[in-house]
């Protein structure tokens, strides 16, 4: 038998002419009938029983090709299908987006189409009306304008994006110093969420946001990170500056779809880092620019005051730029703690030592309360942390494998030495001038 799988796509299973059964003659040479009955009895017998193994066989060849083309029909009936709803889908006409503006009672419904005019038209029977009210998002006919769907509200990429889905990994053994700040922070964001009938019961209301100050470097951020990764609510992260737009309304618009997830994913913590690039203080603004970003502003003024302080969403900010936010901000209410937090003191820069030489492997004689002195005053932890990675480089440049208290003491000199260096820099300049 040939069984020919035709090429193409198709892989269709074809019968060819063989298949068709043609039996052989029967073998009847020099039998003569009457004569030799026995034999040619046997003969027929042994003849009609190979015959009928070939008819099976052939059955049982002819069964598989027949389920091989079943397959096939099965297969081929899903492509017409799939084809045919991807054609429905290039003919069907596009569908204006609209939005409900009311409902009357005789259920037609007053809308606004995104051109801009309202109208008032009907809805389609398949559309769930009990689902509908004002301010949804619709589709339109094209034509009739009729309602043939509600659409899911929408909300900026840039919202979505700023959930945190994957916590960071710092912790708050990562932090080093600054543990009262750190202990008035978790009071004033877990407290509330995880014990809210103590604030009932004094009949109190929690504060709504902390807001984080403090000179550069101090690890403001880190501080969010470490919540962000020690708490369970949904943590929302973004920095201002990302709310700066360049369209009028925008920058307002991302901030109250932000507050809208917010709610909707609570309990959850909205952190806002940089807030000095939208909460700079209002009425100085001169361009158009500096209007909308006032606008933004207002925007996160009134959510705040939108939202029930026991509820389950708080908001953290940080600056380190307290003085220009606008007082607004920072009135009770709305960001109502303000936690400062200050360059590390010796015992905290010792602590942050310690933290950023945990994975590094030291020599014997690194001493850090000796090294948080020399750093001196001025250091933040950023600086610190500078210091170890530049110590740590220089026992790469000499091929040690620890770091030796002399790497330290190098490192230290190089980038205060810059630091100093570039004061002196400064110094020189407005001498000049
Ligand atoms: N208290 C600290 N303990 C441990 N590491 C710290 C500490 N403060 C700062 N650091 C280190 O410095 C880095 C920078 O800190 P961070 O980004 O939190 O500063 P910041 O206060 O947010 O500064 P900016 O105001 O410029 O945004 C951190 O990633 C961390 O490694
Ligand atoms: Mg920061």
């Amino acid at each position: 038998m040939r069984v020919s799988r035709s090429s193409g796509r198709t892989g269709l299973v074809r019968v060819s002419e063989d298949d068709i059964f043609t039996p052989s003659p029967l073998p009847l040479d020099g039998i003569v009938p009457g004569e030799d009955d026995e034999r040619y009895l046997v003969e027929r017998v042994k003849h009609l029983e190979e015959r009928n193994a070939q008819l099976r066989d052939q059955k049982r060849r002819l069964e598989t090709q027949y389920r091989n083309a079943e397959n096939d029909r099965q297969r081929l009936a899903r492509e017409i299908k799939h084809i045919k709803a991807e054609m429905e889908k290039l003919k069907s006409p596009p569908l204006i987006v609209g939005y409900v503006k009311d409902i009357l009672e005789d259920g037609r419904v007053v809308l606004k189409s995104s051109t801009g005019p309202h109208f008032v038209v009907h809805v389609a029977d398949f559309v769930d009306r009990a689902q509908m009210k004002a301010g949804d998002r619709v589709s339109l006919n094209q034509q009739s304008l009729s309602v043939v769907g509600v659409l899911p509200a929408s909300l900026d990429p840039a919202v979505y994006g700023a959930e945190v889905v994957e916590h960071p990994t710092v912790t708050y053994e990562d932090v080093g110093g600054i543990k009262a700040q750190l202990q008035e922070i978790r009071e004033a964001i877990e407290l509330p969420m995880n014990r809210p009938e103590l604030f009932e019961r004094v009949g109190i209301d929690p504060p709504k946001g902390i807001l984080l100050h403090g000179p550069p470097g101090t690890g403001k951020t880190l501080i969010a990170k470490a919540v962000a990764h020690h708490t369970n609510a949904t943590f929302i992260k973004l920095a201002g500056s990302e709310l700066v737009q360049k369209y009028i309304g925008e920058g307002a618009r991302l901030v109250r779809e932000l507050f809208q997830m917010a709610r909707a994913k609570a309990p959850s913590i909205l952190f806002i880092d940089e807030l000095d690039a939208i909460g700079a203080s209002r009425y100085e603004a001169s361009t158009s620019g500096d209007r909308e970003v006032q606008r933004t502003l207002m925007q996160l003024l009134s959510e705040m005051d939108g939202f029930s302080p026991r509820g389950d969403v708080k908001i953290i900010a940080a600056t380190n730029r307290p003085d220009m936010l606008d007082s607004a901000l920072t009135r009770p209410g709305r960001f109502d703690r303000l936690i400062e937090i200050p360059k590390p003191d010796l015992d905290s820069r010792r602590e942050i030592f310690a933290i950023h030489t945990r994975r590094m492997s030291v020599a014997l004689d690194v001493d850090l309360a000796r090294l948080a002195l020399q750093v001196g005053e001025d250091a933040t932890g950023a600086d610190i942390k500078a210091v170890c990675t530049e110590a740590g480089m220089f026992a790469i440049r000499e091929e040690r494998d620890s770091v030796a208290m002399a790497d330290f003491e190098k490192s230290i000199r190089k980038l205060l030495g810059q630091k100093i260096g570039g004061a002196q820099n400064l110094h020189k300049d407005s001498a000049f001038a």
